[in-house]
């Protein structure tokens, strides 16, 4: 027996208050930026963004897991003398890996160069790169799962014998030269680890998953920001903003600032619990984070297709949002959650889902359910 979708919906008797299904369909769609893990506006991606990055280890809060694995190549590519092995960093976006790879070059005193995949779309691009590079300099190449084939293969020896291959001439004269280079560390960042081509994945020696953060990891974080920005905030209105933040940083920080205006304005400048809940309220993020797109989301499954299972395709027609933002973006939080469940046949709503936005979520007999959910 497991409790899963029906077709024959009742709201609950008492639905929860703010994730109630009339509300979220009535809800206004112009929020739901907020909450996307990615960067939004020129502030964010500017000046602000750089003076909230945490400078050192001791200063990036959680992943713990990844700290220690990092520390321990650094000391020991250290006390060799050597570079640091390419490495290769993956998660939702937000979660903190342009911020580990900055401080990685400095913990090894050495430049970062930092560029992102669409800037490199012809060979000629990543050529120049490279060849500006000096020894144990730190080459960081963001959403490198965009890499267009042609510069794949140029990094291809790159990486691995530390070589550049450079075709001069076309047709039949053309012929291939290759320069030296320094040793260097490629640090590749993806939201997306599974459209990485195999041969570029098995050329980086780590291979390292950001997780999203715990309540206290987002409550700390919450606390420093407000801190370095001066913002007068009590521990329960930052445990409020971190518990809405998605498990992710940048949102927990975006969260902030516009608590932070709507406490001036309304609160006399304190962020306590109330003030945070009401100003979350107001942008039209729920207790758990969520916002139209996901609840949209969600709803669409249990109303229309009875919890699923249902494709991608279709809730992305349902929410107005590309497939491709839906599976990066939207989806891992909600499977963090436990609200979504992916399997073979598509994308189905958990009992959690259910309850968190009203629905009365029915026994079903196992018999009566898919193979894969019994
Ligand atoms: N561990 C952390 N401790 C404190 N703040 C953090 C931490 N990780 C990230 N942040 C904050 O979150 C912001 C976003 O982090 P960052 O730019 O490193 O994310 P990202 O994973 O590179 O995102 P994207 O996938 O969009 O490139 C940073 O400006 C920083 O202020
Ligand atoms: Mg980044």
């Amino acid at each position: 027996m497991a409790i899963v979708s029906s077709h024959h919906l009742q709201p609950a008797d008492q639905p929860p208050e703010k994730a109630s299904p009339e509300k979220a369909s009535k809800t206004a769609k112009s929020t739901e930026p907020l909450l996307q893990g990615t960067t939004l506006d020129t502030e964010e991606q500017g000046s602000q963004e750089e003076t909230l990055r945490p400078q050192s280890m001791d200063e990036y809060i959680g992943q713990k897991d990844l700290k220690d694995v990092l520390s321990i190549a650094i000391q020991a590519a250290q006390s060799r003398g050597e570079c640091l092995d390419h490495l290769l960093f993956y998660g939702p976006p937000g979660l903190g890996k342009t911020t580990i790879s900055q401080i990685l070059a400095q913990a090894m005193g050495v430049k970062l160069h930092l560029t992102s995949a669409p800037a490199l779309s012809s060979p000629k691009d990543i050529a120049g790169l490279l060849v500006n590079i000096k020894p144990g300099d730190l080459l960081f190449i963001d959403e490198i799962h965009r890499l267009p084939r042609v510069s794949e293969e140029i990094l291809y020896p790159a990486m691995e014998d530390f070589r550049l291959d450079i075709t001069i001439g076309k047709g039949r004269s053309a012929r291939i030269t290759s320069i030296a280079l320094p040793r260097f560390t490629l640090v590749g960042a993806t939201t997306k680890i599974g459209a990485l081509t195999s041969p570029l994945r098995d050329r980086f020696g780590l291979v390292q998953r950001l997780r999203f953060y715990e309540l206290d990891e987002l409550e700390a974080i919450v606390t420093r920001t407000a801190r370095l920005l001066e913002i007068a905030i009590e521990p329960m209105g930052a445990n409020e903003l971190a518990r809405r933040s998605r498990g992710t940083p940048r949102i927990a920080n975006r969260l902030l600032r516009r608590v932070r205006d709507y406490a001036q304005v309304k609160a006399e400048g304190t962020i306590t619990q109330t003030v945070a809940a009401k100003a979350l309220e107001l942008f039209n993020v729920d207790p758990m984070g969520l916002d139209w797109t996901d609840r949209k989301l969600l709803q669409t499954l249990i109303e229309n297709y009875g919890g699923g299972p249902v494709g991608l395709d279709t809730l992305a027609a349902a929410t107005g949002e590309d497939s491709q933002t839906l599976e990066e973006v939207y989806e891992p939080y909600l499977l963090q959650i436990g609200y979504l469940q992916r399997t073979p046949r598509g994308r189905m709503a958990t009992a959690s889902a259910y309850q968190h936005l009203g629905y009365q979520a029915l026994q079903i007999p196992s018999e009566q359910l898919p193979l894969d959910m019994r």
